[in-house]
């Protein structure tokens, strides 16, 4: 069954898009067929898969919410194996003018990513910093709900407003996962932090942090994911651990999911040439 996720918090710059892009790439490495999805009209998980944006004419998740296209047309080849892209434009934030209605639909992503869903095994879905109608529709539409944050001060305060409201949603999401993103165990304040909101928020905080390393930042500034740009690097290796306990995989499943799709994809032997019996 295909596993859909969002990155959600209501504050700019905590890693959202660099998780659900980062995740992506180490599901689509492991071959689970992957699509991400960029319901953030910055778009900048799309301009990071083809800089400068998507060239004039394609379609886009918009496209495909308004109607104008079937999903699967919508859909972009990434170039990475197991990796495709509903693609995000300045036009997400247009949509309430351009489809009123669709504010009151908020089943139609839900609609999209059902049709999709049987040629993926992964959805990662990527939100904008706000919680408005076009992020309501997402909880609505995927299973889970990962929280990034950022070990500040304000990051309790943050949680203790989106996580009841997540609560209460009468969405299908769910609290997956809270993350702590940019993470320094070597400062007592980022230490506290940690403690304060394992405390506030029992067996919701993922085990697994990721560190604040200018490598993440650099990999983003050339368009690479982390294991591309620096895979040896501790932003490679926080992200790979977070993947898997995210989307609680083991190397066992991991391999098992290599060998069925490389048994998948396999091409049938070529028929054996006929070889003539001799006359003896
Ligand atoms: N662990 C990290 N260490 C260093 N830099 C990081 C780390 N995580 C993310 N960054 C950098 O921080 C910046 C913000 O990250 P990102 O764009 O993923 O945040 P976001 O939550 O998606 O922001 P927005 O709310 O604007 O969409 C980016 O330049 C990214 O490369
Ligand atoms: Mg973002």
């Amino acid at each position: 069954m295909t596993k859909s996720f969002s990155f959600l918090s209501k504050k700019g710059g905590v890693g959202k898009t660099t998780f659900c892009l980062n995740c992506a790439h180490a599901l689509a490495f492991s071959k689970f067929r992957t699509l991400l999805v960029d319901m953030d009209g910055q778009a900048n998980l799309t301009r990071h898969l083809f800089k400068g944006g998507v060239p004039a004419g394609l379609p886009d998740v918009s496209t495909a919410l308004l109607r104008r296209c079937a999903p699967k047309e919508a859909i972009l080849t990434t170039g990475y194996d197991n990796l495709d892209l509903l693609a995000g434009s300045t036009t997400l934030d247009d949509l309430p003018i351009l489809d009123p209605r669709l504010m009151r639909e908020p089943a139609r992503f839900k609609l999209i990513l059902q049709e999709l869903a049987e040629d993926y095994d992964f959805i990662l879905v990527d939100c904008p910093p706000i919680v408005n109608w076009l992020t309501r529709m997402v909880l609505f539409a995927v299973q889970g709900v990962i929280v990034p944050i950022q070990a500040e001060p304000y990051a309790l305060q943050g949680l203790q407003d989106l996580v009841p409201m997540l609560d209460k949603l009468t969405a299908t999401a769910q609290l997956h996962k809270i993350v702590v993103n940019m993470y320094r165990s070597n400062t007592q304040l980022h230490q506290n932090i940690l403690r304060e909101i394992v405390e506030a928020f029992p067996g919701r905080l993922a085990k697994q942090t990721v560190r604040q390393t200018i490598q993440l930042a650099e990999a983003a500034r050339a368009g690479l994911s982390i294991f591309e740009y620096a895979p040896s690097s501790i932003g490679a290796l926080d992200l790979y651990a977070l993947c898997f306990e995210l989307f609680e995989l083991s190397p066992e499943q991991v391999k098992a999911n290599v060998l069925a799709r490389a048994e998948a994809t396999a091409q049938p032997p070529a028929e054996a040439p006929l070889i003539e019996e001799s006359p003896v």
